[in-house]
């Protein structure tokens, strides 16, 4: 199979699809490579480096969308790429249908075969693809309200961990999930006084057994989120309900009790947020005020670490897409029922019926 790697071409993308080891490994496979010049930089990777392990390097997108039978990427295509993807061609990246609709109906009318990172899911119902940009982002909620927890960022002035003989931070985590572990494990770490809140008590019981006394735990209810909210420091959001809309579980009253120079890090926005007065931000703006509280809500926070995203990325997307190029798409999926649910359109018909449902469109199971 050809495999195309383009470059990403969305506004601060530095994430590149794959990796020197992931041309290794289709090469040993039989398979050929081609990579967009310039595709890797971001992350660190120079055309060199991908030459040597036996990629053809490409100038420009065109000629890799004309010829690869799969191309794998990071973000879904934009308006641009869509007229160069051609009926039958393999897209396997996030793609996020539900929030696009004229990305669903373009890749539709294209008859490609589209397979989502995000949806790829096996039997235990979790999400392989999507967890460690999770685990990235939560490790960056940490890191960056420490350091608007700074005087000269505009927060307090207050180191997390403090030093003996005068207090540490408090730091709440809403959410005990993929973000909100990875969150406390920086905080723990870097010595905080760390809560965690979650709707779930067996997630509860886990985290007691594996951070013991390093954190406390509570039910996450109205009442306990405003007591934490209100005496924290550090607020991270870290909440999903699956396939629905973030509530709004710290209100605007709890922010304004909060005290003045705290900080607010919304990694929730991308599901709507879960803070009353947290809108989106970019990674060129990220923060603003709502009394005197720093809030910080930057839907693609992994954008910002490029060299940690992409390796824990491919990590994760090379070992189905060895599979689909080794084996074709139909027989790699009728194999691997978590490979399957991956498949949102095939053959010009809408095949994840979640987003059907989101976007009003007719739904057509996948047959193989
Ligand atoms: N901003 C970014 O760049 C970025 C990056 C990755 C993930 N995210 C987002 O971060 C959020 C968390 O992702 P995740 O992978 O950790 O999800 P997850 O499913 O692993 O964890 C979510 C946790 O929230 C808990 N929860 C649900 N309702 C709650 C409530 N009312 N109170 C307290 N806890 C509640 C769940 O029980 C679960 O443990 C998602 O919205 C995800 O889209 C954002």
């Amino acid at each position: 199979m050809i495999v195309g790697v383009p470059k990403e071409i969305k506004n601060k993308e530095n994430r590149v699809s794959m990796v020197v080891a992931g041309v290794r490994a289709l090469n040993n496979a039989g398979h050929q490579v081609l990579v967009q010049a310039g595709a890797g930089l971001g992350a660190g990777i120079t055309d060199q480096e991908y030459q040597a392990a036996g990629a053809t390097i490409i100038e420009g997108a065109k000629d890799i969308f004309a010829k690869a039978d799969m191309i794998v990427k990071v973000k879904e295509p934009l308006p641009e790429e869509y007229e160069l993807l051609r009926e039958g061609q393999i897209l396997y990246t996030y793609l996020h249908l539900a929030a696009d609709e004229r990305l669903t109906k373009a890749l539709l009318d294209r008859k490609i075969i589209g397979i989502a990172y995000e949806t790829i899911q096996p039997a235990d119902r979790s999400l392989p693809l999507l967890a460690p940009m999770s685990a990235v982002a939560g490790r960056m909620a940490t890191q960056i309200g420490a350091t608007y927890l700074q005087k000269d960022h505009g927060g307090k002035g207050m180191l997390l961990g403090g030093v003996t003989g005068v207090a540490r931070a408090n730091v709440t985590i809403l959410g005990g999930g993929v973000v909100g572990v990875n969150a406390a494990k920086m905080a723990v770490g870097l010595g905080a006084k760390v809560t965690i809140l979650d709707v779930n008590v067996d997630r509860l019981e886990y985290l007691n057994d594996i951070f013991g006394n390093a954190i406390h735990t509570l039910y996450s209810n109205n009442e306990q989120i405003e007591k934490s909210v209100i005496e924290s420091d550090l607020v991270i959001s870290a909440i999903l309900v699956p396939g629905a809309k973030a509530p709004k579980l710290v209100t605007r009253q709890m922010v304004s009790r909060m005290a003045p120079g705290g900080v607010i890090i919304d990694v929730a926005v991308d599901q709507g947020g879960a803070v009353e007065t947290c809108r989106p931000t970019s990674h060129e703006h990220p923060t603003y005020t709502v009394d005197q509280i720093i809030h910080y809500a930057v839907p693609n926070m992994p954008g910002a670490v490029p060299r940690t995203s992409t390796y824990a990325l491919t990590n994760v997307t090379l070992r189905y897409g060895l599979m689909i190029a080794n084996l074709g798409w139909k027989e790699a999926v009728s194999r691997d029922p978590a490979l399957y649910k991956g498949v949102n359109i095939a053959n010009g018909k809408l095949t994840y019926k979640a987003v059907a449902e989101d976007l009003g469109l007719p739904y057509e199971a996948l047959k193989i």
